[in-house]
């Protein structure tokens, strides 16, 4: 007999009778008979293969504590053979308690012969095999990770992610979940640039399960990180061509992001041209396609692209020399026409068509921009062609550069690493006074302006207090920068010079590439990399800076930085201070620039090579297989370390509080738009000719 439930304690309580006691036990299993099938009918409807896979073990009691996170089932052999679960693997149970819907991780799974389970006998012999021994069921642990709460209204669920605080009731039905609903129950973002497919803990590919970065996600700036090989490049190719498709984010009509990217090895303009085979030995062709298909349909390589391309004063005199014995007698606008073809095509010949040999089918100039500028000088400003490569139609819009004094100077102590502190000091004064006080006229060279520092020397020190060594250090410098060629590139031909410029105004040119990657090729200039660098990131910045400050919306620009370590170095570099100066531009741009709708994606092969204001400012961190060392420095927990040390290519854990999680492993396919290796072909080829050339 027992009390009434919900009768006050004390001198009135009630007994049951028998008769009252069964009627309650059968309403009792009514009410639990209806929400086992309640249950059901959830579970099948989310299901993937419209089936329940097993149910909650009713052997082993379900127990939830603050401590312990484990639930345990058993699987049919049968079911197990045909269709078997991973660690790792994701499955998704309705609780007949509360008709939660939970999300199940995979923990262990544990196999046991027959004779484990109930052998008695003394093991005196080894027992001989029987295959019936095996059909015992399938021991499965896992962790619920979160949940969603059943909402009787609707007759769903509130995709609200919650955590799980009741042990999922034995015998509630357990099932395989559609893809969706896995990503939803992990809170992913739904929207966002695709960077890959999930991974199972244990690095499977859910191949229909998208990551993906939310734009915003970007302003708070990335870094990448993985050792050579790994697959960064293919992992920022694949990145760029889906930003560049736009289909999983959304964004104000004619604000799609531009992927500005530096590139130091001259690979980034081949994300116009159609992937290479995916052949490799290792590859699991099956299920880089099901990735593929599952979330990136539809992603082509981008049919437009902008590169700045950096050219010297010796280049320009090449091609000048070049055309002007084939054609004599062109002269001004004409010749600077051609230049500025030849200059463009050369270029397309070398990084393009090179590797594709007979897949072209046309190659033509469709636009030559060049300006008439003061003192009979033309600049060349733009060329674009259009390449015609398997019927698929191709714009490259080839933009030379080269930087100018003039437009320069305010920002030259910043432009190399080798500057001492007093002479970054002093270096905008002593311009200043030469131009002013002593020359009386404005430089209209870098290289007129060293030549005046040497000149004017006891001056400088006599009457301007300029210490001697400061003035060695910047003649030094200044000849340096000089040396790289990419300063004040005007040559004179004829009547006319030709010249070389920086874009006049780089929100007209980053406005005019909404949604179209824009390279800037630096392969061509090792000497010029580093200055071209930090000057085009600080003239972006300036003009997102000047927009912002004149309340103009501008659209969000996206600075990709390959090989960063290159640009942004830990040690081993310029004077004793430049580094920390560097650290604190970076921080700057990094954080005003973040309000402005500028990102920065740095990548790199060791976090320790880069300058750990980078590690600091970035918020999303992308690892690849490295050294487990380097990524607890970019913090990746233990349990992934190890798996990810060993990790196939193209595999990465990424950090960020985008997730619920914090961690999301993904993994991208091979590349989906051109990745060729430049030097493997070139290598190739010479050998090819000498092989050739030793026959005959
Ligand atoms: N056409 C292809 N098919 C299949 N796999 C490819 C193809 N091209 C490249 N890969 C694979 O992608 C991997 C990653 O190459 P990727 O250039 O992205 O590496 P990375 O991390 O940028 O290297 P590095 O530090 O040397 O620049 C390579 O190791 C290679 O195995
Ligand atoms: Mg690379």
């Amino acid at each position: 007999m027992r009390r009434v439930s919900g009768s006050p304690p004390g001198s009135h309580e009630k007994f049951l009778g028998l008769e009252e006691f069964v009627d309650e036990r059968e309403r009792l299993v009514g009410e639990l008979e209806r929400r086992v099938k309640s249950a059901e009918k959830l579970a099948l409807s989310h299901s993937l293969d419209h089936k329940i896979l097993c149910r909650i073990s009713r052997r082993q009691p379900s127990a939830l504590s603050l401590s312990e996170h484990e639930i345990v089932f058993e699987i049919e052999t049968s079911t197990y053979l045909k269709s078997p679960v991973n660690v790792g693997d994701y499955l998704a149970a309705v609780n007949c308690a509360n008709l939660q819907l939970v999300l199940l991780e995979i923990v262990s799974v544990q196999r046991a012969d027959i004779l484990s389970i109930v052998g008695r006998e003394a093991p005196i012999t080894v027992a001989p095999p029987d295959p019936s021994g095996l059909a015992t069921p399938v021991l499965v642990a896992a962790r619920p990770l979160t949940a969603f709460d059943y909402d009787e209204r609707s007759g769903g669920f509130k995709e609200v992610p919650r955590p799980v605080v009741l042990p999922l009731e034995p015998q509630s039905p357990i099932f395989r979940p559609k893809p969706e609903l896995v990503a939803k129950l992990l809170g992913l973002p739904d929207e966002g640039v695709v960077v890959g497919c999930l991974l199972t803990s244990s690095l499977l590919p859910l191949a229909e399960i998208p990551v993906k970065i939310p734009l915003k996600a970007f302003l708070q700036h990335v870094l990448i990180v993985g050792s050579t090989g790994s697959g960064k490049t293919t992992f920022i190719k694949n990145m760029v061509a889906a930003l560049v498709a736009g289909k999983d984010y959304r964004v104000e009509s004619g604000m799609k992001p531009t992927p500005v990217i530096f590139d130091a090895t001259g690979e980034y303009v081949q994300l116009v041209l159609p992937p290479p085979k995916w052949e490799r030995p290792d590859l699991d062709l099956e299920e880089e396609e099901r990735i593929r298909e599952g979330i990136y349909a539809g992603i082509e390589p981008p049919n437009e692209i902008v590169v700045l391309l950096p050219i010297t004063k010796e280049e320009l005199e090449k091609i000048l020399n070049c055309i002007r014995e084939a054609a004599r007698g062109i002269t001004g606008g004409e010749l600077a026409r051609k230049v500025a073809e030849k200059l463009a095509k050369d270029y397309v010949d070398e990084v393009l068509l090179k590797l594709l040999g007979e897949n072209i089918e046309r190659l033509e100039v469709e636009k030559v921009d060049t300006v008439e500028m003061e003192e009979s000088t033309v600049r060349i400003l733009e060329t674009s062609l259009k390449i015609r490569i398997s019927s698929r139609e191709i714009c490259v819009r080839v933009v030379p550069l080269a930087l100018e004094f003039a437009r320069a100077k305010r920002d030259l102590h910043e432009l190399s690493p080798d500057f001492s502190t007093q002479a970054r000091h002093f270096l905008p004064r002593i311009i200043r006074v030469l131009e002013e006080d002593i020359i009386g006229r404005e430089f209209r060279s870098l290289e007129e302006f060293a030549a005046s520092v040497d000149e004017k020397r006891n001056v400088l020190m006599n009457r301007y207090k300029i210490h001697r060594g400061t003035l060695d250090n910047i003649s030094r410098c200044t000849w340096a920068l000089v040396d790289t060629g990419i300063f004040d590139v005007s040559i004179p031909a004829g009547e006319v010079s030709i010249s070389i410029g920086e874009p006049s105004d780089y929100g007209a040119l980053l406005s005019s590439a909404k949604g179209i990657p824009v390279v800037v090729d630096l392969h061509r200039v090792s000497d010029a990399e580093y200055i071209i660098v930090h000057r085009l990131l600080r003239q972006i910045f300036r003009w997102k800076y000047d927009a912002y400050e004149r309340r103009e919306p501008t659209h969000q620009v996206i600075i990709i930085i390959d090989e960063a370590h290159r640009y942004f170095p830990s040690a081993g570099f310029g004077e004793r201070d430049s580094l920390e100066l560097l650290a604190r531009q970076l921080t700057t741009i990094a954080r005003l620039g973040r309000m402005r709708g500028l990102s920065l994606v740095f990548s790199t092969h060791l976090p320790d090579d880069v300058h750990r204001v980078i590690l600091q400012l970035s918020n999303t961190k992308i690892a690849f297989r490295s050294e487990p060392q380097y990524l607890e420095r970019v913090g990746i927990p233990p349990e992934y370390r190890e798996r990810l040390a060993n990790a196939p290519d193209r595999v990465a854990i990424i950090r960020s509080h985008i997730f619920r999680s914090h961690y999301a492993p993904v993994k991208t396919t091979p590349p989906l738009v051109g990745h060729y290796d430049l030097s493997a072909i070139t290598l190739m080829r010479t050998s090819a000719r000498g092989g050739s050339g030793g026959g005959s």
